[in-house]
């Protein structure tokens, strides 16, 4: 099949974008509102956009609380969901109403951040502390579209490790077991056993490549 995604007649159960980019890292978004109510929900059209400036990103479906909330006090944490927290991340995605803090709901329990308001979910082994940069409004398909889309960059001010991944000056990602999201509602988590290390390719003064697929990291992060 090869289809046009305006028209998006692509013949299948559901659209199948999203069961294509994958997987997506999950940012499980924490926000203050202005009033101070405490607010937290998984975006999966998150990622790192930068790493030097560290920026990252997520893009709300129409205005939901957490791109409010950061409109009205500018910061926010992504915390990393894994294996474990997977049905707590879950329950935190449940469209209650404002006033609620999703933390309690969802068995979590909010840990100060050091660079910014918004807590940190402290079951995470891994979170962002952020601040907004700058949103912006995705042009619609069908215009006049009432949702409207909009993509949340916020600059890294802060990270926090859990020390008991981080062994010979290296953070063990595997033994985190991240989270990810496929489509439909699938997921799939990242373990030590699915982790493969490829050196990047070197080029040879004739010009040929080499070392392009050593089985071992070779010490070198290019
Ligand atoms: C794994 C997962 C990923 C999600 N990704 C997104 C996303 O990228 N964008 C979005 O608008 N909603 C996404 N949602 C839905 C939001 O989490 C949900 O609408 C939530 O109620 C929003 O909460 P808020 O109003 O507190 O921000 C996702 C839900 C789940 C479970």
């Amino acid at each position: 099949m090869h289809y046009d995604t305006i028209e998006n007649r692509h013949g299948l159960k559901h659209d199948p974008f999203k069961a294509l980019i994958v997987p997506r890292p999950i940012g499980w978004i924490s926000s203050v509102s202005g009033d101070g109510v405490v607010n937290l929900a998984p975006y999966s059209f998150f990622n790192a956009v930068s790493d030097r400036p560290h920026y990252v990103m997520f893009s709300s479906s129409g205005i939901k609380d957490s791109i409010r909330n950061i409109h009205e006090t500018g910061e926010f944490t992504c915390s990393l969901s894994t294996w474990d927290t997977r049905f707590a991340m879950n329950t935190s995605s449940a469209a209650v109403p404002p006033g609620v803090d999703e933390y309690p709901l969802a068995g979590l329990t909010a840990a100060p951040s050091r660079f910014v308001k918004p807590p940190r979910v402290k079951e995470a082994p891994a979170a962002f502390e952020c601040r907004h940069w700058k949103t912006v409004e995705l042009p619609d398909v069908v215009p006049g579209s009432e949702r409207g889309h909009y993509v949340v960059f916020g600059q890294v001010v802060g990270i926090y490790i859990d020390d008991r991944y981080v062994r010979d000056g290296i953070v063990d990602t595997g033994a985190m077991r991240p989270l990810a999201r496929l489509g439909y509602m699938d997921y799939a988590v990242v373990t030590p056993e699915t982790v493969v290390t490829i050196n990047r390719p070197e080029v040879a003064e004739d010009g040929s490549v080499v070392n392009a697929q050593a089985e071992a990291w070779d010490g070198t992060y290019r």
